[in-house]
């Protein structure tokens, strides 16, 4: 996503409505080094995503003020403006004290979420003091947030180290939208149950409107230790809502990234081909390949494994050395135990290697510990034959993002942790188990020996995706669903047996979605079935009032299943319509089919010899699954697709789900569009009541909002009434038609 597009977006949904993020780390410290004061950018993935989202919006960043030089660089209310050579938003600067860092920071977060978090259990270690001074550091942050906040702000907290955030803002204003962002892994109940205080800090966490996690994985788990330790929550699975003593939060994966365009013009620069010319130069790498590692000196990074499976790499290989050098930058990070051993440790480690096989003018890893800038990462990201992640668990994992978005010669293999959400999320890259050394070190040798062919297609696929969901589309789809969450409050929906007398049911025209409204939802759509009494009831309503069954089914198939002859019909959300006589087609749609035709077919005459690819015609619209495919292939369906998909881009937008290519015609009508029309050409005179159960209903409702009611079955609160269960809408067609 384009950074002028993503401001527009964010600004229609935003409006006036003041944003503040609020994290533990700062994005920027005054810190005095020998005798200059400096202002530096912390390694870390929130601090990297999230300076490149508010340097684009603007907004308040309320931080703990870490930098020794902080206070000296603060103004009213401790707001400095940053970044500080050209200021875009500003930052608010929380003061801790020197027990508050030990107990709260070093302490219950870093000794006990961090670890517990990352299923380091071994390494939790609790104090009672940790704790009063997390509760108490909290408040300080609370506190600084509500001097920001007005009337119709938005929060948007940060990670394990602000749990208790949300609760206390919530009892300073009842009226904030308060979201979350949880960087990190969420584990199951089994793990969180060593902490002491688990209760307490999902109570606090359930006072945010929205939760947003790295991956579904994430979700599941939160639901179960809610689940587990709190009996009067009410969780919907379904809709992944926990509601408890009166208060809705919703949970959703929102996968964080990395600015694509930024790091791939950083690195095709000139500056960084300069750059890379001297870099090989003076270590002598034309002739060699090389591998890269960008980490911060942190236990769930995996850097002992990795060395380990390097050192049994060149035992196993001795005639890679010489000719594959490893440059690992590792960044000391929270400069206290377990950390300052483990950084003895990985140090130790690669002097032993680089004594074991260096060779005159070559060392087998090439170690620095200091931090660069995001420009000098992105020389040796695009210098690099290979970039190693192997976290032993990880949240994401920006360096993997940065490193696709970073190879613009598209020659560098990705390994790729398996325990980083990036594995979930991203397909194209060489998957390992950082803990099964044999296989982790054959992985290496396999990544040096592919075909320039697969590695460039494997890196293509990659950059396709992050390119697709980079921070921008991640900031903007949070950011979005907290505007969504607030519309959805402001309208609260009423349950609708219990108001009857509000219907004015002779002036109705009645639109019916079918799956979940007039069928319960079942595993497959054929098993959906609608039962008799229902279709007897919609032949009597038929007799005296308009309805129409609006459907993302094709309208053959609805047609087909109902079986009644003049009803008015929306098939593929409205793209097809019969309007109770003729068949109403948009003809930019029909244009489309054919084109429609021409690509599946050719789709169909290169996929199909690959196993388990599944090409699903819908008609209007298409589905690629690739779910069954073997990891061998993914690779090929995804650059053999996308070849394809440009040639008819000028036609179809194509949506990426799991497993999964949507394609659909461009401007394709969604529900409300279709209740539109048929509202407006068939029955103007009448008030049009909409039943539906889910997501693709709400476009329906939205488009009669104040114009005629809507009905959700269970879940939306888009709706003006909803139902409690599908069963009741039977009930409620009973009483349209005066049956006792
Ligand atoms: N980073 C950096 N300079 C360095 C090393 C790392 O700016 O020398 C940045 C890196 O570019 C990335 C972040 O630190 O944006 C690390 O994020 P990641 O998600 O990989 O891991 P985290 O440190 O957040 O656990
Ligand atoms: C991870 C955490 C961040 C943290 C960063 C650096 O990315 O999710 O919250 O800021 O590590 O750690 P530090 O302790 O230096 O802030």
């Amino acid at each position: 996503m384009r950074r002028n597009r993503f401001r527009s977006i964010v600004d229609s949904v935003s409006g006036d409505q003041s944003l503040i993020i609020v994290s533990n780390r700062e994005p920027y410290a005054h810190k005095k080094v020998g005798s200059k004061v400096k202002v530096e950018k912390p390694a870390g993935g929130l601090t990297s995503a999230m300076d490149e989202a508010l340097k684009s919006i603007g907004g308040t960043w309320v931080a703990w003020g870490s930098g020794s030089e902080d206070r000296n660089h603060v103004g009213e209310k401790d707001r400095v403006q940053v970044p500080p050579k050209k200021p875009l938003y500003t930052l608010k600067r929380v003061w801790l004290s020197p027990d508050e860092v030990n107990n709260y920071y070093h302490g219950y977060s870093n000794h006990v979420l961090w670890p517990l978090c990352h299923m380091a259990l071994d390494r939790v270690y609790f104090r009672k003091k940790y704790w009063e001074d997390y509760k108490r550091a909290n408040r300080s942050f609370a506190r600084a947030i509500l001097e920001e906040t007005g009337e119709s702000s938005t929060v948007w907290i940060h990670d394990y180290h602000l749990c208790l955030v949300p609760e206390m803002l919530r009892s300073g204003t009842e009226k904030l939208s308060i979201a979350h962002f949880w960087h990190i892994p969420w584990p199951n109940f089994s793990v969180l149950r060593i902490c002491p205080q688990s209760r307490e800090i999902l109570e606090a966490l359930l006072h945010n409107d929205l939760i947003g996690f790295q991956i579904p994985l994430f979700i599941h788990n939160f639901m179960e230790c809610v689940h587990e330790s709190i009996e009067d929550a009410d969780i919907d699975y379904e809709s992944e809502t926990v509601s408890y003593r009166g208060h809705t939060t919703k949970l959703k994966a929102f996968p964080i990234s990395v600015d694509f365009e930024r790091f791939h013009d950083l690195a095709s620069s000139e500056k960084s081909t300069n750059a890379i010319s001297k870099l090989m130069k003076r270590h002598s790498l034309p002739e060699r390949k090389i591998g890269i590692g960008v980490d911060r000196l942190e236990y769930t990074k995996g850097l002992i494994k990795r060395f380990q499976a390097l050192d049994l790499f060149f035992e196993r290989h001795p005639e890679y050395m010489g000719k594959f050098t490893f440059i690992q930058i590792a960044v000391p990070t929270r400069m206290k135990e377990p950390y300052i051993s483990y950084k003895a440790t990985v140090e130790g480690l690669v002097r032993k290697i680089n004594k074991k096989y260096s060779q005159e003018g070559w060392n087998p890893i090439i170690y620095r510990d200091t931090k660069s800038e995001h420009e000098d990462l992105a020389v040796y990201y695009r210098m690099g034959d290979l970039a190693i992640i192997s976290s032993i668990y990880d949240g994401m994992n920006l360096v993997a993002k940065e490193f696709i978005a970073s190879q613009v010669d598209e020659k560098g293999v990705l390994i790729l942790s398996e325990f980083a959400g990036a594995a979930e999320e991203l397909e194209g890259a060489m998957l390992v188990n950082p803990y099964d050394i044999e296989d982790f070190s054959d992985s290496i040798k396999r990544a040096l020996d592919m075909t320039a062919e697969e590695k460039s297609c494997r890196i293509r696929t990659l950059r396709r995706q992050v390119r697709e969901r980079d921070i921008y589309r991640w900031i903007s789809d949070f950011i979005k669903d907290i505007g969504i969450l607030k519309s959805k409050q402001a309208v609260k929906a009423k349950y609708l047996l219990n108001h009857l007398s509000d219907i004015p049911k002779e002036d109705l025209f009645l639109f019916l979605d079918y799956d979940g409204t007039l069928t319960p939802i079942v595993d497959s759509p054929e098993r959906a079935i609608i039962d008799e009494d229902t279709l007897m009831l919609i032949r009597k309503l038929q007799g005296i009032m308009p309805v129409a069954i609006v459907t993302g089914r094709s309208l053959n198939n609805i047609m087909d299943i109902i079986k009644i002859g003049n009803l008015v019909y929306a098939g593929n959300h409205g793209a097809e319509i019969w309007d109770g006589n003729k068949l109403v087609i948009d003809q930019q749609i029909a244009d489309s089919r054919e084109m429609l035709n021409i690509m599946i077919a050719q789709l169909k005459a290169t996929l199909s010899p690959i196993q388990g690819l599944i090409i699903e015609d819908k008609g209007i619209t298409a589905s690629i699954h690739f779910r069954m495919v073997s990891p061998h292939d993914i690779c090929r369906v995804h650059d053999v697709f996308w070849a394809i998909a440009e040639r008819h881009k000028e036609m179809f937008t194509i949506t990426s789900g799991k497993k999964v290519f949507e394609i659909r015609p461009h401007g394709m009508w969604n529900k409300g569009d279709a209740v539109k029309w048929i509202w407006g050409n068939i029955g103007e005179n009448r008030l049009p009541l909409y039943i539906g159960d889910d997501l693709t209903d709400e476009d329906a409702f939205k488009a009669i909002r104040g114009k005629g009611i809507g009905v959700s079955v269970e879940k939306s609160e888009e709706a003006d009434y909803y139902m409690k269960t599908q069963d009741e809408v039977k009930a409620f067609l009973n009483w349209v038609l005066g049956n006792p």
